[in-house]
């Protein structure tokens, strides 16, 4: 149930340069599902000096023993310079968990396929899956090889393949490159994603090809995160209501739900 909380922060490692992994308390987050989001505010001192609108953050990851949330970001712009700066033993300010997450389908072929920053959202995934019983086959791509902050997390819930731009780390192309090659021979499988909005729209037109059902995770600056300010809307194939919100409709979809 979504919940306005503080979280006392137990640690913020910058893990790659300029990408951060912030861990804090928050037992309220035990039942977040993977794909769920937190809005947190940014401001200087953790609530004020702005930028004022809260920012979204996809849980990374959840310990339900130790009652601790992680989220994983990339400083890009104020607020997230500020959190950047945020150290252990402060308080966050937290709205979560928001959205509708991934729904979870019981496969012998699920596929996890992240793109850049897209990754955050979709370790609790891979974990989850993993004490399932299920075993991803998980597709990680980014320009570089810093880009690929999580990597290492994700080895231990399946079998990992790693595609970045300048071939520094992986295959050198873009992540659809081997997954197509993958459901070349592995039809009917499901695909869980985030990263970039080509690479979603991609995925969508693969999983029609090769009949695989893909679940994407959109990422769009969101306000209010609460479906309030109408400021998140993505077109959809529904006769009855033309756009959904992606914070409260979504964040994740059925791809052949979205006009791409
Ligand atoms: S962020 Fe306000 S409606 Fe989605």
């Amino acid at each position: 149930m979504m919940k306005n909380f503080k979280a006392e922060i137990i640690s913020n490692k910058e893990v790659n340069p300029d990408i951060f992994n912030l861990i804090f308390k928050a037992p309220e987050l035990a039942a977040a599902a993977p794909g769920q989001f937190l809005e947190i505010l940014c401001g200087a001192d953790g609530v004020s000096g702005g930028p004022f609108l809260r920012r979204p953050f996809g849980v990374y990851n959840t310990d339900v023993k130790k009652g601790t949330a992680e989220i994983l970001f990339k400083v890009l712009g104020q607020g997230t310079k500020n959190l950047s700066a945020r150290k252990a033993g402060e308080i966050l300010d937290i709205v979560g968990p928001l959205g509708s997450g991934f729904k979870i389908i019981d496969t012998p072929r699920p596929v996890i396929a992240g793109g850049g920053m897209g990754v955050a959202p979709l370790l609790l995934l891979a974990k989850i899956l993993h004490e399932k019983k299920q075993k991803p086959i998980i597709f990680l791509g980014a320009k570089n090889k810093e880009e690929l902050a999580a990597a290492e997390k994700f080895e231990k819930y399946g079998k990992v393949i790693l595609t970045t731009d300048d071939g520094s780390a992986g295959e050198k192309c873009f992540l659809n490159i081997p997954l197509e090659k993958y459901l070349k021979e592995n039809k009917n499988a499901v695909i869980y994603s985030c990263g970039p909005h080509p690479m979603l729209k991609c995925l969508a037109e693969l999983g029609k090809k090769y009949k695989a059902a893909v679940q994407v995770s959109l990422e769009e600056k969101m306000a209010c995160g609460l479906g309030v300010c109408r400021g998140c809307p993505v077109e959809v194939k529904n006769k009855d209501e033309k756009y959904k919100m992606v914070c409260k409709d979504g964040p994740v979809f059925p791809a052949e739900d979205v006009v791409w």
